[in-house]
């Protein structure tokens, strides 16, 4: 969703900008802009598509002199992408110039107040109302106009603003958008994200919901709605620019896919000591693990589907029930939320709207919360009653991969500490499922080593108009995210079935050469996978597996096989997924498509 990044020192800020846009590009955006303050006016260039026309437009920022800037990539949300619509956005006199990221949501009716009072809009987005309401309320004192304009406002914003009469500040303010502030060297930076001023600084401050910033003479200072002075401190990044760097990979989802035997050794090791599961995050002592009696999983997108997969191994090893929703349906269907229920939210941005919702609605029904979450310090780390940070680093490319890998392993050490607490399991099957937890890095290794032999497969989809996964059980939680990984990036329709399911609508869609992936790794479900399997060759489809070593039975109705490395049966999607990662790539890469930055995607999804 959209980018924001401000600059106020003693450097030229447009070239600040610019670069601290380009390592937010990820976030996913359709037009970039600037505002700098020259010392006289501000200045400003706007420009619908990709940061380098914004670039080439200010000659890499050469045209906007001052030292004063904020900057903005936009991803649409009301009105369509245009150079008009993009940010900043000003009021009439072009004195005050807003950057925004959320929604207003009641923009139309604070529209109609101002159009009532004379006020005059250029644009169709909601980000300007803000500008003209800070103007309504402003008689020469920014931080009182700003507290005034928030209590006006409902929906989400993070927001970068200048005031041409107070050119040695900067401000910014936040609400369930997220935002953060540094102070480098020679000055102060605000940015959605960290990657955007890592190069200038280590040490972050997270806002808090409704709390401003104002940034004058190299000193941050933070205020709450009251306009009280508030004391925050910051916390240190310990992960390096050079992990949000392609690092000679072609794209960052290549990278981050041979990044992922690491990422999930760095979220195994800490809880594995001395061969015993170790969640000392979790809070929760073995009584009041016992005491739940059912789990609510709430994720959305690729989350969601390692929630998929968790309801399996959780039911399976715990025998405890599970619920897995879809975040935007789980808040608003009223669940039924009583004591002993535990909600667990998961997400890599630790920032997606709807999930935040979800731990909210849970947290203010008294239910506990406990955040599986990859971005340390973001908004469901910080409102969790409980976190388990999942150790990928930071995920530059849209579409998910390695964070994906370690949401997995962090649930099969949650669930196999739920099934000891409980007694449901021996301690044999804990010992023995730990070897095999501590093979998977390897094993990944192992995979990715065969990556040439699925690129010259995938090449020949590159043309495909459908495609269909299909598995069961476990294998159907895979299906959901294979399915999802090729269409995001290739755009390819593609859907994931429930093999049993196939008779009741898709087998319809099968053709002549339509490719079907079946996943295929739980043994006790072979034979009925693969009966679906012919069903679908029988009707013309080109068959490719994914399945464990010496399943050979499945070459009877394969047509292209891919085996994965014997593991527990609780943990084949962290192989399975490998190649149908693989295979997407290269199917994306092969049409031409831009891999990391998928059109009408983001990487965090801000509003609901
Ligand atoms: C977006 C991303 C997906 C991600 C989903 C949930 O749609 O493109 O890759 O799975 O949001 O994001 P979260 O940050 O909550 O995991």
């Amino acid at each position: 969703m959209c980018g924001i990044v401000g600059y106020i020192g003693a450097k030229q800020a447009a070239p600040i900008l610019l670069d601290g846009l380009d390592k937010l590009e990820y976030r996913g955006y359709d037009s970039a802009g600037m505002a700098v303050y020259d010392g006289k006016k501000i200045q400003f260039a706007k420009a619908r598509g990709r940061l380098k026309i914004l670039r080439e437009l200010t000659h890499d920022g050469a045209k906007l002199p001052g030292c004063l800037g904020i900057g903005h990539t936009r991803w649409a949300t009301h009105g369509v992408p245009s150079n008009t619509n993009a940010h900043p956005h000003f009021n009439e006199a072009e004195t005050i110039a807003v950057v925004h990221n959320g929604i207003i949501e009641n923009y139309a009716r604070l529209k109609k107040m101002l159009v009532g009072k004379g006020y005059r809009f250029v644009s169709e987005t909601d980000t300007e109302v803000v500008a003209h309401l800070l103007d309504y309320y402003y008689e020469g004192d920014p931080m009182d106009a700003i507290c005034k304009a928030m209590q006006r406002m409902e929906g989400s914003y993070a927001l970068g603003i200048i005031f041409m009469d107070h050119p040695g500040r900067l401000y910014a303010v936040r609400k369930d958008s997220p935002l953060i502030a540094g102070k480098a060297e020679d000055g102060c930076l605000i940015a959605s994200d960290v990657p955007a001023i890592l190069k200038y600084t280590r040490d972050v401050y997270f806002l808090q919901n409704e709390e401003i910033v104002c940034m004058e003479a190299g000193q941050i200072n933070f205020f709450n709605i009251d306009k009280d002075p508030i004391e925050k401190t910051a916390t240190t990044i310990e992960w390096d620019v050079s992990a949000a760097e392609k690092a000679g990979y072609e794209h960052f989802m290549l990278k981050e896919i041979y990044e992922q035997p690491k990422a999930v050794l760095d979220t195994l090791n800490p809880r594995i000591r001395n061969g015993k599961i170790e969640i000392e995050e979790l809070g929760m002592t073995d009584e009041e693990i016992r005491a739940i009696h059912k789990i609510y999983m709430v994720a959305c997108g690729s989350a969601y589907h390692t929630a998929v997969t968790a309801k399996y191994v959780f039911e399976g090893l715990a025998r405890i029930p599970v619920e897995t929703d879809l975040a935007s349906e789980f808040r608003y269907r009223d669940p039924i939320l009583d004591e002993g229920t535990l909600l667990i939210v998961v997400s890599q941005s630790g920032e997606t709207a709807d999930t935040l919702a979800a731990l909210r609605e849970a947290k203010q029904r008294g239910v506990r919360v406990l955040g599986i979450v990859n971005v340390v310090g973001s908004s469901i780390a910080r409102e969790a009653d409980n976190v388990m940070y999942t150790w990928a680093g930071p995920e530059i490319a849209v579409a998910t991969t390695k964070a994906y890998s370690t949401q997995l392993v962090a649930e099969y050490l949650l669930a196999m500490k739920f099934a000891e607490a409980r007694g449901t399991v021996t301690q044999q099957e804990i010992d023995d499922m730990l070897l095999d937890l501590r093979r998977l890095p390897q094993q990944i290794e192992l995979l990715l080593d065969h990556k040439e032999k699925l690129q010259r497969f995938a090449n020949r989809y590159v043309a495909a108009r459908d495609v269909f996964f299909i598995g069961r059980g476990i294998d159907y939680a895979i299906s959901l995210e294979g399915s999802l990984k090729l269409k995001e990036i290739s755009y390819i329709h593609s859907e994931a079935y429930a093999a049993g399911e196939l008779k009741h609508g898709t087998i319809s869609l099968i053709e002549e050469g339509t490719l079907v992936a079946a996943v295929v790794t739980q043994k006790d479900l072979y034979k009925k996978t693969i009966s679906n399997m012919v069903e679908v060759k029988t009707r013309g489809a080109f068959l490719l597996a994914v399945t464990n070593e010496g399943n050979t039975e499945v070459e009877k109705a394969a047509d292209y096989v891919v085996y994965i490395p014997e593991t527990n049966k609780y943990f084949t999607n962290s192989l399975a997924v490998i190649p149908l990662q693989i295979f997407s790539y290269y199917v994306a890469l092969g049409k031409g498509c831009d891999v990391d930055k998928p059109r009408n995607l983001a990487k965090s999804v801000t509003v609901e």
